[in-house]
């Protein structure tokens, strides 16, 4: 037994470290990663909910996985372009697994983070329930049907996301996030069963608020200890409390304490500190439980009239919106792929992201968490009234409550959330059954949750019109787009407090430069008009194209920068993403609105958020210069920290610029020669940076850069790797478009490919890629063997070709 114990303490803490989770390395609560070995078959397959059903011939993989990444873009596919264009349907997910004889007197339950959609689950053939909500996590208790010993169990999914369209952007299908599987013994720490917040906070103390629920599965009453540690985040113990309790069979406690905290160390955006409280549970001084909550302490405020404010100091909240698909990977929660967009983003200034339209992956919560990020949490796209026909309208009555509950309490420990969203562009705002919807949703948030405001995001900016703001219940109005209005919102919503939840919707391709770049183009111009874009399907990175209910990257961001009220924006969207490809016909699958592209290289207008987002000197020069000769071409620069910014061209000045009155960028029109353009920022007559574009000659190298220096042998881990198309003298080649082939040995593999262009047809699954402007992507994962990772990139003629090694490494 306990050598059982050691076993799975040993899975548990190596699965803690890629899901921070609650629990500890020497737990008695076992927490097993249940992703691997499963099998998998598309199609309706009768009789797979039966434990004796043969599924040898299935298909054997390991989770999180998304089947509809795998298959061929169509337009015929029902999920459309808007969502994707890839297949869709109704698929099963078998394992066979054995449980320990030891576990006989434990509580055992099976955890999912996410399932598209419609999820519903089998133990040994008896049917444990149904979840719709592709988005939610939840969980079933397994214990009364399992078989012990040698005997086996299997676990059956039966995924069905055939009814189509059910979504305005790329769902994915399958069992997409992480599974889990709990073990503890009968007493012990509910599901989801802590609530921490600290309701007082100064510079001396914090006081904090723990509110945890003990269940008794057994069938009888249980005296036990109940402690309570708090640690900081070098593992001290901080604070205390302990009490003796009694629990009746199959009953539950909720057990309240207060702990005071001495010279707390705040959560804040640059030095976001967590603490961690644990309970454990002592039965005549044998540990029985313990369970682990990571949180923070900090506090915020939103003012009508001076915006948003952290731990007291006044913060523009700098978000952007994100979808939850990872690119190339679909939609499959990942560790590394998040904190890799997170990273770029955060480079760029970003603080803040909100999770349009749904709850996301656990993951996101606890890299924002941990790299001070704020999270504005949103549940829905729709409530009751629909926006195509099969969304979550047709689930409404049934589970609203229940989602909306399970979203409450699975979130409402990380630091990094400080907003609810119950919703984004509600039909009900247009109509008067919004006000008692609206009600009953802040009601159910505020029951569970009262420390964060409630908002949602709103079209409609006309007090009489609008019946979620005539609720009255929203403490934060979230507005949509239309910044041209916002100057008049102290007079229309007196004494409210406002964020401009959704902004822009402004389009770009990488590397695509249509002039004269100050044209500014909607989509479409007139109603019904199509797009008069590129017969390619890109569109201008020039800042120039938006929908038209959006605007340009310059335009809202300068209306929200000078208006203090405004607590922040959230720029739609953060990364190009599967679906909505907006303002095109298939072939286009994918979004534009992205400041970095579906590869997650960054377009141009990214360095206008830096520039005005981050401290960091920025000078920032495009387009290329690969023109035909004489050609008049705009070039513009992104730039901050300095006064003037003076370009040459093959050494002779063309004068020096300095933004004007409230100019984001500067812009020069040059007739192209070949050679090389340079840009020189000053500050005070001394040089702050200096950048060159040059005039590439043909293709000939290629140019691999991973992103980071290893990689962990853990079979989750990922690498992803630049290719970029050099002439021979190391020069990038702005249109360069080689098929490049991809070769990987050692310890792992590859997962996916991409170039970022939003019109690409071929598979994310393949081997090979075109580079598309110059660059393209590989993506590699631990394959968990020791070896390292060999990377090979060629063309077809073999004229080009490069390696590379990445290290692996142990966790
Ligand atoms: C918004 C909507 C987003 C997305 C965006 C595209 O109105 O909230 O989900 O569709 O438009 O511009």
């Amino acid at each position: 037994m306990k050598e059982l114990l050691k076993r799975f303490a040993l899975l548990s803490s190596v699965f803690c470290l890629f899901v921070a989770c609650n629990f500890e390395e020497n737990d008695i609560r076992i927490v097993e990663d249940f992703n691997f070995d499963w099998r998998f078959n598309l199609g309706e397959n009768p009789g797979a909910s039966k434990l004796e059903f043969q599924d040898k011939d299935w298909r054997k993989l390991n989770l999180p996985h998304d089947w509809s990444i795998e298959g061929e873009f169509s337009e015929e596919h029902p999920t459309k372009p808007e969502g994707g264009a890839l297949p869709a349907g109704t698929a099963w997910y078998r394992k066979t697994f054995t449980i320990p004889e030891g576990w006989v007197d434990k509580s055992v339950s099976i955890e999912f983070d996410g399932v598209y959609r419609n999820s519903e689950v089998w133990i040994n053939g008896r049917y444990l329930g149904k979840r719709p909500n592709g988005y939610i996590s939840f969980a079933y208790d397994l214990t009364d049907h399992l078989n012990y010993g040698e005997q086996e169990n299997v676990i059956a999914v039966k995924v069905d996301n055939s009814e189509q369209p059910n979504s305005r952007w790329y769902t994915g299908s399958g069992i997409y996030r992480n599974v889990r599987l709990v073990a503890s013994e009968k007493l012990h720490v509910s599901h989801w069963g802590t609530y921490v917040t600290t309701p007082e906070v100064t510079e001396e103390k914090a006081l904090v608020n723990y509110e945890v629920t003990i269940q008794n599965n057994s069938r009888l009453i249980k005296k036990f200890k109940l402690e309570t540690k708090v640690y900081d985040a070098n593992d001290r113990e901080v604070g205390k409390a302990t009490t003796l309790e009694k629990l009746y069979p199959k009953k539950t406690l909720i057990k309240v304490s207060d702990i005071e905290l001495s010279n707390p160390k705040l959560w804040s955006l640059g030095d976001p500190h967590m603490y961690r409280i644990v309970t454990r549970i002592y039965e005549d001084s044998e540990l029985v439980d313990n369970y682990s909550t990571p949180f923070g302490i900090r506090y915020f405020n939103f003012d009508a009239e001076k915006g948003f404010s952290l731990n007291g100091v006044p913060t523009k909240i700098l978000g952007v919106c994100l979808h939850h698909d990872n690119g190339a990977l679909g939609a499959l929660a990942n560790k590394a792929a998040i904190e890799r967009k997170l990273n770029i983003l955060k480079d760029m200034g970003v603080n803040a992201i909100r999770t349009a339209h749904n709850p996301p992956s656990l993951e996101l919560l606890e890299l924002c968490d941990q790299m001070g990020i704020i999270v504005q949490d949103e549940a829905f796209d729709v409530w009751k009234k629909k926006k195509v026909k099969y969304d979550y309208s047709v689930d409404w009555d049934k589970w609203h409550k229940k989602d909306l509950e399970d979203l409450i309490k699975r979130d409402r420990n990380h630091p990094s959330v400080m907003m609810w969203s119950i919703g984004n562009e509600i039909r009900e705002q247009f109509d008067k059954t919004g006000i008692a919807i609206t009600k009953e949703l802040v009601d159910i948030v505020k029951s569970l949750d009262a420390t964060r405001p409630v908002t949602c995001a709103l079209t409609e900016n006309e007090p009489n019109k609008n019946f979620i703001y005539k609720s009255g219940a929203l403490d934060l109005l979230g507005f949509n787009y239309k910044h041209e209005a916002y100057e008049d919102f102290p007079v229309r919503f007196k004494g409210e407090k406002i964020i401009a939840s959704e902004n822009m919707s402004a389009l770009a391709t990488r590397g695509e430069y249509s002039m004269p770049s100050d044209s500014i183009q909607r989509w479409p111009s007139a109603h019904n008009v199509p797009f008069d874009g590129n017969e390619d399907l890109t569109v201008s990175a020039f800042d120039q194209v938006s929908a038209y209910w959006g605007s340009t990257h310059e335009e809202t961001w300068k209306a929200v920068k000078k208006l203090d009220f405004i607590s922040g924006l959230f720029v739609w969207t953060g990364f190009d993403y599967l679906g909505e490809p907006i303002p095109y016909p298939y072939p286009a699958r994918s979004s534009y609105f992205g400041i970095v592209d579906l590869a997650g290289f960054p377009k141009d207008v990214y360095y206008m958020y830096q520039s005005e987002w981050t401290n960091k000197p920025v000078l920032h020069v495009f387009p290329h210069w690969n023109w035909e000769e004489g050609k008049e071409v705009d070039i513009w620069a992104y730039y901050n920290n300095a006064d003037e910014v003076e370009l040459f061209l093959n050494g002779e000045s063309l004068g020096s610029k300095s933004k004007q009155d409230d100019d984001l960028h500067l812009c020069w029109q040059v007739n192209f020669q070949p050679g090389t353009i340079k840009a020189v920022s000053r500050k005070n007559g001394k040089v702050v940076l200096e950048k060159e574009i040059h005039t590439a000659a043909e293709a000939s190298k290629i140019e691999l850069v991973p992103h980071k220096e290893n990689v962990i042998r853990d079979r989750y881990d990922l690498v992803y790797v630049t290719v970029n198309i050099l002439d021979s003298n190391g020069k990038f080649v702005p249109k360069a478009d080689n098929l490049i082939h991809f070769e990987v040995e050692g310890g792992g593999k590859i997962v996916g490919v991409d170039n970022g262009y939003q019109a690409n047809l071929s598979s994310f699954k393949a081997k090979e890629i075109k580079a598309f402007n110059g660059k393209c992507l590989v993506i590699i994962q631990s394959n968990g063997k020791h070896d390292d990772i060999k990377l090979r990139a060629s063309t077809d003629d073999g004229a080009m070709e490069a390696s590379i090694e990445i290290e692996t490494v142990n966790n």
